[in-house]
């Protein structure tokens, strides 16, 4: 008789952190494999499922599913936005779970804090942008916004960019330019920090890496403060002015036939006829499989947008999955023991 214990393994944000899952490089190779993967016609990826709680707040829970068919694993990232959470509760906005499954039985195999991988994720596909698209001698990195996603996205940038120096950041309030100095300040000490205190044209001055993380809805970032050559990762929403854009030599994106659909500068600026599909250069993937040239000069202004492939999330989710396991960290969940009617205490639990 077949055993019918089902056994996952349940990492904490603590435990996939302790097993070494921060680590960009391999998040790099992870993605990398995760689109060439979908390249190739080896990922199910099926629409994503949304649930509006809110309206005007836009209070939502979606579940993003897809499978690696080679790896023989099935992921799922069940994520939470909740905006008003910061202001309104000190509160972080994004926090989420992944479960893996493998596609043998069916069973699952992880259940996994997720808002680590989602956010190593979006560092990570501007990392591997700018390792295809930045100047490789750049020094300069400068943020506007100072929140989770440019705190990561600070730590992608420094692996892809090693000979980065000098770290500015310009915030909506000084004191979270002051939090960001002192917590990365302490990650990364080699690098000179300069605070901004909210003069954004200081924050972006000499910057060869252009970095905007904001929950604005406005054209923080102007034209003229981007120099030639400078590498441009826009994650937010609307927060940079459309001249940004028009004077760039190259737009790539992660993917743009979904970043059109969406409500970010560019696909504002594709909705209002600003922009056609002939102004885009690339998306990532084409770089990562060499079909598209990334930088070909050093004065090329550049400029990249991701809005997330919730694939390559499970696609880094199933690497922090395997160095879990190799850390022998996270815990044993025992999903179950045996089948519903194998159970001999049943007639004492069942309620007729
Ligand atoms: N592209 C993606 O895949 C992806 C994934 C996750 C989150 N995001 C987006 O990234 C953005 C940042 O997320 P986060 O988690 O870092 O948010 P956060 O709340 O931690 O930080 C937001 C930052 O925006 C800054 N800001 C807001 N208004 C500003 C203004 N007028 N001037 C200057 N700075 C201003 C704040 O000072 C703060 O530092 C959000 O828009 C979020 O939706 C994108």
């Amino acid at each position: 008789m077949p055993s019918h214990d089902i056994h996952c393994r349940f990492f904490s944000q603590e435990d996939l952190l302790a097993a070494g899952c921060l680590d960009i490089r391999m998040a790099m190779d992870a993605a990398a494999e995760a689109l060439a993967a979908f390249d190739t016609g080896d990922v199910l990826f099926p629409e994503k499922i949304v649930q509006i709680f809110n309206d005007e707040t836009q209070e939502r829970i979606n579940c993003l599913p897809a499978t690696f068919k080679s790896q023989r694993i099935c992921g799922v990232k069940w994520v939470s936005v909740f905006p008003p959470n910061p202001v309104k509760h000190g509160l972080q906005n994004l926090s989420a779970v992944m479960i893996l499954s493998e596609i043998e039985h069916g069973f699952p195999i992880a259940f996994m804090e997720g808002t680590l991988c989602s956010n190593i994720r979006v560092g990570t596909m501007g990392a591997l942008a700018a390792k295809h698209l930045a100047r490789q001698d750049s020094e300069v990195i400068g943020f506007i916004g100072a929140g989770e996603q440019a705190k990561m996205h600070l730590i992608a940038m420094k692996t892809a960019l090693p000979s980065l120096k000098t770290c500015r950041v310009g915030a909506k309030l000084p004191e979270e330019e002051t939090q960001f100095v002192q917590e990365m300040s302490a990650l990364i000490p080699e690098l000179e920090f300069v605070a901004a205190d909210s003069d954004l044209e200081r924050a972006m001055d000499g910057a060869d890496i252009i970095v905007t993380a904001t929950s604005a809805q406005a054209p923080l970032l102007k034209a003229k403060w981007m120099k030639p050559g400078a590498f441009y990762s826009h994650i937010g929403g609307w927060e940079d002015e459309y001249d940004v854009a028009r004077q760039c030599d190259k737009i790539v994106c992660d993917d743009w036939e979904t970043v059109k659909h969406r409500t970010q500068t560019l696909s504002r600026m594709y909705k209002e006829g600003a922009l056609t599909d002939d102004d885009l250069h690339a998306n990532l993937v084409d770089l990562v499989q060499g079909r598209k040239p990334g930088r070909e000069s050093d004065d090329e202004r550049i400029y990249f947008n991701a809005v997330g492939l919730a694939y390559v999330d499970v696609g880094i989710a199933i690497a922090m999955y395997h160095r879990g396991l190799e850390s022998g960290l996270g815990q044993d969940l025992q999903i179950q023991h045996e089948m519903i009617f194998e159970h001999s205490k049943l007639k004492e639990w069942v309620r007729l």
